[in-house]
């Protein structure tokens, strides 16, 4: 199919904007701990059930142009006329991970102005201005989701029901299940920012309170030879 042609070179540059919140294909690496010799262990290796996920492996160029990406058809001549991501990224603020853009701040700095509604240009996102903070028990601070990043690109409908439940705290959620690419999985480490070390405290932002102590566990509470 040849569709180049049909479109001006704006239309096409919003587009890749677009797909590129949507459709990067990057990656965060987990290390496991150092193993044999200070080589790091890779998930990936210890078990091939995991090797289809994206936050585990790191694209080797993140912003490769669509005739290198592996993701675009080379035999369709219109992927030629695609813009390079590189090319459509220049003066957005920057990130040191994943497509090493920050989306969030290149809209509220109106750098972009992404389409809400492909047929009607005047249609505005319904923007919910709410965090829900999810303590954790471990150690490190606590989970801050913000509504408003969200649903500045997203419906309510791309969340609730089916990958949350709309209510603060019915949602079981932890690390391993986000890294298998559920719950913020099913999204981060695919089209928006990675999980990876350098990205912890984005969703870890709330410091624990001063007075917080570890949880004793039910084993330790219920020990009946106390
Ligand atoms: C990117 C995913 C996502 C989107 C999009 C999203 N939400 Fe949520 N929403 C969440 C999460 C996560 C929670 C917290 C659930 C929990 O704590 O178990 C939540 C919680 C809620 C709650 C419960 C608040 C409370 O205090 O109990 C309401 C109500 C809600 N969302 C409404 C909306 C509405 C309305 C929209 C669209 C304008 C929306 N959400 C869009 C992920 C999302
Ligand atoms: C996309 C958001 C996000 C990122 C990025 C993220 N976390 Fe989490 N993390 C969560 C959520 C949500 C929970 C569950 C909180 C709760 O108990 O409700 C969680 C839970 C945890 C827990 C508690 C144990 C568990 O598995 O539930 C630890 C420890 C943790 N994260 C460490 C990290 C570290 C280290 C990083 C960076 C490598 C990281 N997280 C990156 C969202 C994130
Ligand atoms: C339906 C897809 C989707 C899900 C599910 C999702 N996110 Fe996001 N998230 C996004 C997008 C898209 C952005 C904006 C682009 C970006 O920052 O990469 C974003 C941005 C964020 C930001 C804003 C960072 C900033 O710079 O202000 C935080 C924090 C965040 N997500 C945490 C979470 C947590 C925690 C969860 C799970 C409770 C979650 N997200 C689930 C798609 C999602």
């Amino acid at each position: 199919m040849k569709m180049g042609g049909a479109m001006n070179y704006k239309n096409k540059m919003m587009l890749l904007v677009i797909s590129a919140v949507f459709g990067l294909g990057l990656a965060g690496q987990v290390a496991a701990g150092a193993a044999d010799g200070g080589k790091p262990l890779m998930l990936a290796d210890v078990s091939s059930a995991n090797t289809f996920n994206l936050n585990l492996k790191k694209a080797k160029n993140p912003n490769a142009p669509p005739w290198e990406d592996g993701i675009h058809d080379t035999a369709n001549e219109a992927t030629f006329n695609l813009q390079p991501p590189l090319e459509a990224y220049k003066g957005l603020p920057k990130t040191s991970f994943g497509n090493h853009v920050d989306w969030v701040k290149a809209l509220d700095q109106g750098l972009i102005k992404p389409r809400w509604d492909r047929l009607d240009s005047n249609e505005e996102p319904f923007v919910m201005d709410l965090d829900i903070v999810r303590p954790v028990k471990a150690s490190v601070p606590d989970v801050v989701f913000p509504h408003r990043q969200h649903t500045e690109w997203l419906l309510c409908s791309n969340c609730h029901p089916a990958i949350f439940i709309p209510q603060k705290g019915a949602n079981q959620i932890n690390m391993s299940a986000i890294l298998l690419g559920k719950k913020c999985g099913v999204c981060h480490g695919k089209v928006s920012f990675p999980v990876e070390t350098k990205t912890c405290k984005k969703c870890h932002s709330k410091p624990k309170p001063a007075d917080w102590k570890p949880p004793l566990s039910e084993a330790t509470l219920k020990n009946p030879w106390k």
